[in-house]
């Protein structure tokens, strides 16, 4: 039986170390020219491989980051399970960006950032956390680990999903109803949500029009889910008063887009989270476990919903 991992360099030396000293009997190779394509049970990838085929035994195809899009599912068999990267690195990492973000915007960097460039020292009204309402978009686990940060700084905190949630200290809402209430109590909206169908052009200038004037965007989710002129169009007519962008599409942006230079946007590069080598490897290590335990890994996806 043999793990076969598609990924760089330096996170598979992590891997093969902890792979070598957990599962000894399993083989562990990064190289796809010399494996025997009938031992591959398991394969960690970002991308669909073109020659999956040949890997006629696979059971659990894992993707090296947290979201599946980037995979092409509907040509990977279904008799393989297919595995969304849950880990405790792509959590701690998602908590402080989303932290950050919110951070930021409740207190007006971005404005603060452009007085600075003008040479101008011009003090601002302040609103209490406790006056600041966050909403999230999604609540999977990434968006649950960024909450538990929140909850200690008195942040109103509200979220939506597809399907009912409970979370502790927390107004979850779901389906169409659900998202206008959230969205009309929201003053930071923060989109950790997947990229499905459904989500595909999610934020757009009918969604924001739902957002309290002068609320502000965190996305985090995918460059895909945002119409870039509504929210250009929003920024400017002064609806929103600023957004922490990290995902964009295409990415990189062109080097004239408006982002770049936008005062009341704060770009950065995909980089809100990535998926740690140490803790990625436990947590496949525990994966292939409990599928050899028969139990479902966890972060299973289910195909009909994307994610
Ligand atoms: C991921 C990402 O999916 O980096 O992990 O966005």
């Amino acid at each position: 039986m043999t793990f076969l991992f598609q990924s760089d360099a330096r996170r598979g030396a992590v891997f093969a170390e902890a792979f070598a000293s957990a599962l000894p009997d399993l083989a562990f190779t990064r190289d796809a020219a010399k494996v025997d394509p009938d031992a591959v049970r398991y394969l960690l990838t970002w991308t669909t491989p073109a020659d999956l085929a040949r890997y006629r035994n696979l059971e659990l195809l894992f993707s090296i980051g947290a979201g599946v899009d980037q995979l092409d599912l509907a040509a990977i068999p279904a008799s393989v399970k297919v595995v969304r990267m849950v880990e405790d690195g792509i959590q701690r990492m998602m908590q402080e960006y989303v932290l950050m973000a919110v951070l930021a915007l409740h207190r007006n960097l971005p404005a603060y950032l452009a007085s600075q460039r003008r040479g101008e020292w011009s003090p601002r009204p302040q609103r209490q956390a406790s006056e600041r309402r966050i909403g999230f978009l999604g609540l999977g686990n990434l968006a649950s680990a960024a909450i538990d940060r929140l909850k200690p700084l008195s942040f109103p905190l509200s979220g939506w999903s597809r399907s009912p949630r409970t979370i502790d200290g927390v107004s979850c809402h779901h389906g169409e109803a659900g998202l206008n209430a959230m969205l009309a109590t929201t003053d930071i909206l923060v989109c950790l949500l997947p990229l499905t169908p459904q989500t595909r052009g999610i934020l757009k200038a009918d969604l924001f029009r739902r957002l309290p004037p002068g609320a502000g965007l965190v996305h985090v989710g995918r460059g895909p889910q945002l119409d870039q002129a509504a929210l250009l169009a929003c920024l400017d007519s002064g609806h929103l008063s600023g957004a922490v962008i990290d995902v964009t599409d295409p990415e990189p942006l062109p080097k004239d887009h408006a982002f770049w230079t936008h005062p009341q946007i704060i770009l950065t590069p995909h980089i809100a989270s990535v998926t740690q080598p140490e803790t990625a490897a436990r947590a496949v290590i525990d994966n292939i476990n409990r599928h050899l335990a028969g139990k479902d890994p966890i972060g299973l996806v289910e195909r009909s919903r994307f994610y």
